[in-house]
């Protein structure tokens, strides 16, 4: 119903309620009711449109502090114990699963063997989000969205790699790619400490590593093969 029609017409009240000079008054009082009406619609209409605008802007800019599109904090450092990554266990040495930030935290003990050193090594870390910590370690964050078409991939202690359980795709304990059908290594969420908290800002993710080379490869190769 447009604004400007009031429920029923002058001339439809006239049928309903049998005319005269008393339904003329009657007219005219429903033209002022329906200035009335125009205007307690156009103030309706601005609230409303204020609250869709708040709305709006709720959902863009929404408070998630703490929630999964935010800053983190996933633990404290002794939570998750490094490990070198042919003795990776899930959810005991070097990966464990955070929930909350929807992804696997790797934690590479000082001493892992690394394929680079030097400027070559502290620039692939870099742009893999990979970060060192003073004692040494490696630590990353790795988002659990195969980077295929979107199923949440595991960690095998078989193979001490991440599979994901849809087409094979296959990554290192750094989330570098190793084969099957995905395009780019698995994204990964920045991580930063806080004193001895380790966050995860899940509101920054890394969504463009390639495919690792000779050159860029960090972490080689395990040794062992998934069993399926
Ligand atoms: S969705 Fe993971 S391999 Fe296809």
């Amino acid at each position: 119903m447009s604004i400007d029609t009031p429920p029923i017409t002058p001339q439809q009240y006239e049928v309903l309620h049998g005319g005269g000079a008393e339904a003329a008054e009657i007219a005219k009082q429903r033209l002022s009711r329906r200035r009335f009406l125009r205007r307690s619609m156009l103030v309706v209409w601005g609230l409303s449109t204020t609250a869709a605008v708040a709305g709006s802007l709720a959902m863009l800019y929404p408070n998630l502090a703490g929630q999964f599109g935010s800053a983190i904090t996933v633990g404290t450092k002794s939570q998750f114990p490094a490990a070198k990554p042919s003795d990776y266990k899930f959810n005991q040495a070097g990966v464990f699963y955070v929930q909350e930030a929807k992804t696997y935290l790797s934690h590479m003990a000082a001493g892992t063997p690394l394929l680079l050193s030097g400027s070559a090594l502290s620039d692939q870390l870099t742009s893999e989000l990979i970060v060192k910590d003073k004692d040494g370690s490696l630590w990353v964050a790795i988002y659990q969205r195969c980077v295929h078409l979107g199923c949440t991939f595991a960690f095998r202690d078989d193979c001490v790699s991440f599979k994901c359980p849809c087409h094979g795709s296959h990554y290192n304990v750094d989330g570098e790619y190793l084969d099957g059908p995905a395009p780019r290594s698995a994204d990964r969420f920045a991580l930063s400490f806080s004193g001895d908290s380790v966050v995860v800002d899940t509101g920054t993710l890394k969504n463009s590593v390639p495919h690792p080379d000779a050159s860029t490869r960090i972490i080689p190769v395990p040794s062992v093969q998934c069993s399926a």
